[in-house]
């Protein structure tokens, strides 16, 4: 459980001030959504431009990703903080926790498998994170969900970034309103 939302309920066990904790949930996962959005497009710069890889750059956009997923980005909409007049999160995520909740995990998973491609490629971006030529753009082979850790470190890491930007499409589309 996120620590400041522990705090909230320990504190203040009325219903009143759960609202109040509620609005700071719904704040804090926003501003986390922003986060893993920079982060992408920085991600997303270096596989367009592979001249401007900087690997360090590179593993911290990819952890934070990580940090703010699986568990994190859970515990975000558990419960009363799933829905709220300031967010724009679909109260279905509540009847489909197993759904929602695999795919913030899966998002944790392809942000590991970033952040180890660039632990490997510490220098230049090489061709090794690179999709081939005629990689299926859209899961390829492996689907859109990739069972194994061990799977996934066997693919490039931007097939795999490819996988991360369709975890977050499909999540929004189904459990955050237009
Ligand atoms: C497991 C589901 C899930 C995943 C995965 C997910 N998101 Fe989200 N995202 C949401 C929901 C739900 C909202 C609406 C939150 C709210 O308004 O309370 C949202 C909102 C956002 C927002 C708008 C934030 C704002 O200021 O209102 C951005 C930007 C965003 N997500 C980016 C991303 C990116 C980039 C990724 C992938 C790296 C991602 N999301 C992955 C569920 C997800």
């Amino acid at each position: 459980m996120n620590a400041k939302f522990l705090v909230c309920s320990v504190i203040f066990g009325t219903v009143a001030s759960a609202a109040v904790c509620a609005k700071d949930v719904v704040t804090a996962r926003q501003a986390d959504m922003k986060a893993m959005a920079a982060a992408t497009k920085s991600i997303a710069g270096m596989f367009k431009e592979p001249s401007t890889y900087r690997p360090v750059e590179f593993k911290h956009s990819a952890d934070l990703i990580g940090d703010k997923a699986g568990r994190v980005l859970i515990d975000h909409f558990a419960r009363e903080a799933a829905t709220s007049s300031d967010s724009k999160a679909k109260p279905n995520i509540i009847d489909e926790r197993e759904r929602f909740d695999r795919l913030a995990n899966d998002l944790k998973s392809y942000a590991g498998a970033l952040a180890a491609a660039a632990e490997n490629n510490p220098t230049t971006m090489t061709d090794s994170m690179r999709m081939k030529p005629g990689e299926a753009m859209g899961g390829g082979p492996l689907g859109t969900h990739v069972r194994s850790e061990e799977q996934l470190s066997s693919i490039p890491a931007e097939h795999a970034f490819h996988l991360m930007l369709q975890t977050c499409t499909t999540c929004h589309s189904r459990y955050r309103m237009e």
